[in-house]
C-alpha cells in the first residue's frame, strides 16, 4: 500500500479491497441489477453444470481460487460425481471460514479444507488425506467471477502457468467477462445505489483501521470508466481537493484531481482468452456463453507435459 501511494501514477493492488467489510460489499455488488457478471455466470453454471461435471470427471479434488462466499461452487458440487475434497483459497480469512462452515453443514460427506492465502504468491496445498487405494485424485481448479480479469495480462499469464503446474493431469474451470457495449460496462461499475463507490472507498477505511492512516474517504470520488484500447475497466479514487494524508507515519500530498488507481478489470474475447490459456500451459476445451455473450465459462485441460 505504501509503495503504491508513493509511485506515480499512484496505484494499489485490488486484493487489498477484501477485508471482511470489503468482501461483504462485494457480495452486495453481486446482487445489483447493473452488475450482470454474477447472475449470468450463475445461470450458466445452473444450466450447464452437468456438461462441466463431465469435463471434471469423478472423484476430483476441487481447488477454488478466491472463493469468497463459495456460492457458485455449490452448483458445481451438486452436479459432480463423488467430489473428494474441496479446498477454497481466499485472502479474506473470516469470510472464508464462515463460508466453509456453511458448506460443511450442507455437504457432510465432503472434506472441506479452507486455505487462507494470497494465491498470487507461492502457497502449499493442505496435505491430501491418506490414499483410499484409488491413487491420487485428479486436481481441478475453479476460478469463477472473472477475478482473473483483475490481473494484468502478464499477471494472468503468470497465474495460469502456476495453475497449469498445480493442476497437471486435471484442469481449470474459469469464468471470463467478455468485451461488450461500453455502456453496459459503465453501468456495472457505477451502480445507482453507490455500492461500488463504497467498496472502492472501503480501501481507505481499511487503511485507517489497519495502517494508522487518516484518510477522509468522502474527500475522494469513486471514478470508474471503460478504457477500450486496453479493454479494461479502470477504477480510481480521485482526490476532491488538496489534502495531506498520513499512512504508517508517512506523509502523502494529494493535489486536487489526483488519482489513486485501485483496480483494473480486463475484459476478453473468447478467442483472446483461449489463446492466452494455450500460451500458458493449457489445452482450451469447451466454452459456455450466455445468449447475449456477456460472460463465458471455459474448461481448460492442464497438459501433462506443460
Ligand atoms: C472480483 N472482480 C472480478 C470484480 C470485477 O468486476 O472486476 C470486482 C469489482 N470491482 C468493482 N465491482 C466489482
Amino acid at each position: 500500500m505504501l509503495a503504491g501511494l508513493a509511485r506515480r501514477p499512484r496505484s494499489v493492488a485490488p486484493k487489498f479491497f477484501y477485508d471482511a467489510a470489503g468482501s461483504a460489499l462485494f457480495d452486495r455488488i453481486c446482487e445489483l441489477p447493473e452488475y450482470y457478471p454474477t447472475r449470468t455466470e450463475l445461470a450458466l453454471l445452473a444450466e450447464r453444470a452437468s456438461e462441466m461435471a463431465r469435463c471434471i470427471g469423478p472423484g476430483a479434488d476441487i481447488i477454488e481460487f478466491g472463493a469468497g462466499s463459495s456460492r457458485k461452487v455449490r452448483l458445481l458440487l451438486e452436479a459432480l460425481e463423488r467430489p473428494r475434497r474441496f479446498v477454497p483459497i481466499d485472502i479474506s480469512g473470516e469470510h472464508l471460514h464462515a463460508a466453509a462452515r456453511a458448506l460443511r453443514a450442507e455437504h457432510p460427506g465432503l472434506d472441506v479444507h479452507p486455505l487462507v492465502a494470497d494465491f498470487t504468491r507461492p502457497f502449499a496445498l493442505p496435505p491430501a488425506p491418506a490414499p483410499d487405494g484409488a491413487g491420487p485424485a485428479r486436481r481441478v481448479g475453479f476460478f469463477p467471477g472473472s477475478s482473473i480479469g483483475n490481473f494484468t495480462p502478464q499477471e494472468a499469464h503468470r497465474f495460469l502457468r502456476m495453475a497449469a503446474g498445480l493442476l497437471r493431469g486435471g484442469g481449470l474451470l474459469v469464468g471470463i467477462d467478455l468485451v461488450k457495449d461500453p455502456a453496459v460496462l459503465h453501468a456495472a461499475y457505477n451502480d445507482a445505489r453507490g455500492v461500488t463507490a463504497a467498496f472502492n472507498r472501503n480501501l481507505l477505511v481499511r487503511a485507517n483501521r489497519e495502517l494508522e492512516a487518516d484518510f477522509e474517504p468522502e474527500r475522494f470520488a469513486h471514478y470508474a470508466f471503460y478504457e477500450p484500447v486496453r479493454r479494461r475497466i479502470e477504477m480510481h479514487l480521485v482526490s476532491l481537493d488538496r489534502q495531506a494524508v498520513t499512512v504508517c507515519g508517512r506523509h502523502f500530498d494529494f493535489a486536487p484531481g489526483e488519482t489513486l488507481h485501485t483496480e483494473s478489470s480486463y475484459k476478453y474475447t473468447v478467442d483472446g482468452f483461449r489463446a492466452l490459456a494455450a500460451r500458458s500451459g493449457f489445452v482450451p476445451g469447451p466454452v459456455w456463453c450466455d445468449r447475449d455473450r456477456l460472460f463465458s465459462v471455459h474448461w481448460l485441460e492442464a497438459r501433462s507435459g506443460a
